[in-house]
């Protein structure tokens, strides 16, 4: 390669890797890391496995003729992940275990004597032919293989397939190791994310333990939440934000007196008045938080009681004055509590459940977040589906007043 050329690359290889560091989803960066790199090689097709134990996880194939065929314009070709056993006999087990850049200039003309060979079934399958391939294992920086990512038919200017050019093999490895690291990163940010939700979920379940919902309701009144979200277009992170901050809603009723919190039967206007103090409670336990996460919980406890024609509490906020978060969390939770069978009362009917919810339209209800609640109705079911409390109470016991808290 030209000194030339070879500055030119090296400046392209450098705003991959930036691309590659500046992408924090893990689906996302993988999909990203197997287009850049097809794109930098110019092939018409391209796959990436990561390791998992003994296993590869097949995560993100690409294959321009065959989207071109389907008519999908997007590149990424349909299908579920799946894995296959590390093994020397697929190209990708033995890239993986050896650590090599494999280079095949005919797939179907693999000598006998190499340990690993093609499996033909994606090729008939699809009617496709496999020719070029180069296998490039991702190696993190403490040296360990992560995964594969595997190159298919490189295009000359005309189409052509030819064999991926020698000299690009060492380009493809440093690719590849700035991959490795950033699919390492993503998945840790992914794991510290998780750890985030779960020690929220848990802190949160604590608060409501006392309480007579159950911790299921959490789980779900979060996901209807980030359901809605959704469904009212919020961005991917805003949806993220309320499915993490919504399950601290209640943690005011932490500050509550048993004697009312579990009182069964109806609360007296003074007690009623006490139990309201779980949204300010709330917002004061949560307030002065540096993190954007615990600003977004606080705004949810004190807002999540408040409706959309004033008469909530604790500050009778109306409409657009109420926080687009609390409004979302407001139908979520209340959708739940009417839905969900508590010690004081069955579950409601759906169609009961959906004609109150009608009936707060505009009232205590932002109409808007009941639309997008309503049309993403069959999703709600499945979340409601998942979350189901251990124990289902049937049969009609006298209702304590429906508690949306
Ligand atoms: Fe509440
Ligand atoms: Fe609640």
């Amino acid at each position: 390669m030209q000194t030339e050329d070879l500055q030119k690359q090296i400046i392209k290889l450098n705003k991959i890797g930036i691309a590659l560091t500046s992408e924090h989803d893990l689906d996302q960066l993988m999909f990203l890391i197997v287009s850049e790199a097809r794109d930098y090689t110019n092939c018409d097709a391209g796959s990436l496995y990561i390791r998992e134990d003994d296993n590869l996880i097949f995560m993100v194939s690409q294959n321009d003729t065959l989207a071109r065929r389907t008519g999908v314009d997007d590149e990424q070709v349909m299908f579920k992940p799946f894995s296959i056993p590390l093994t020397r006999e697929s190209v990708a087990g033995y890239t993986a275990l050896t650590g090599e850049i494999i280079n095949i200039e005919d797939a179907y003309l693999i000598p006998p004597e190499k340990d690993y060979k093609i499996n033909r079934e994606f090729d008939r399958r699809n009617n496709y032919r496999t020719k070029s391939i180069m296998s490039v294992p991702l190696i993190d920086n403490e040296g360990k293989v992560i995964g594969v990512l595997q190159l298919i038919n490189a295009l000359d200017d005309k189409q052509n397939v030819i064999t991926f050019p020698k000299e690009s093999e060492n380009l493809v490895k440093s690719l590849s190791s700035q991959a490795a690291v950033a699919i390492k990163n993503a998945q840790l940010t992914k794991c510290l994310k998780k750890a985030h939700y779960d020690t929220i979920f848990r802190l949160s379940a604590a608060a409501e333990y006392r309480d007579l919902d159950t911790a299921q309701h959490i789980r779900r009144m979060s996901s209807y939440s980030g359901l809605i979200a959704q469904g009212m277009g919020f961005s991917k992170y805003d949806v993220e934000m309320i499915v993490n901050a919504s399950p601290m809603h209640d943690v005011g009723k932490l500050g509550i007196p048993d004697s009312i919190l579990l009182k069964p039967g109806k609360l007296t206007a003074e007690e009623f008045k006490i139990m309201e103090s779980h949204t300010t409670m709330g917002s004061s336990i949560l307030a002065n938080s540096d993190s954007e996460l615990m600003k977004k919980s606080e705004l949810i406890a004190i807002s999540h009681h408040e409706k959309f024609d004033g008469s909530g509490y604790p500050n009778k906020l109306t409409g657009e004055d109420i926080p687009i978060e609390g409004r979302v969390c407001a139908l979520a939770d209340v959708f739940d509590a009417l839905s969900s069978p508590r010690c004081y009362k069955p579950a409601f009917p759906l169609e009961k459940v959906l004609s109150i919810i009608e009936e707060g339209r505009g009232t205590h209800f932002d109409p808007r977040v009941v639309d997008a609640f309503l049309d993403n109705l069959d999703d709600a079911l499945e979340i409601k589906e998942l979350y189901q409390d251990e124990e289902e109470m049937t049969g009609e016991e006298a209702p304590r007043d429906i508690k949306a808290n």
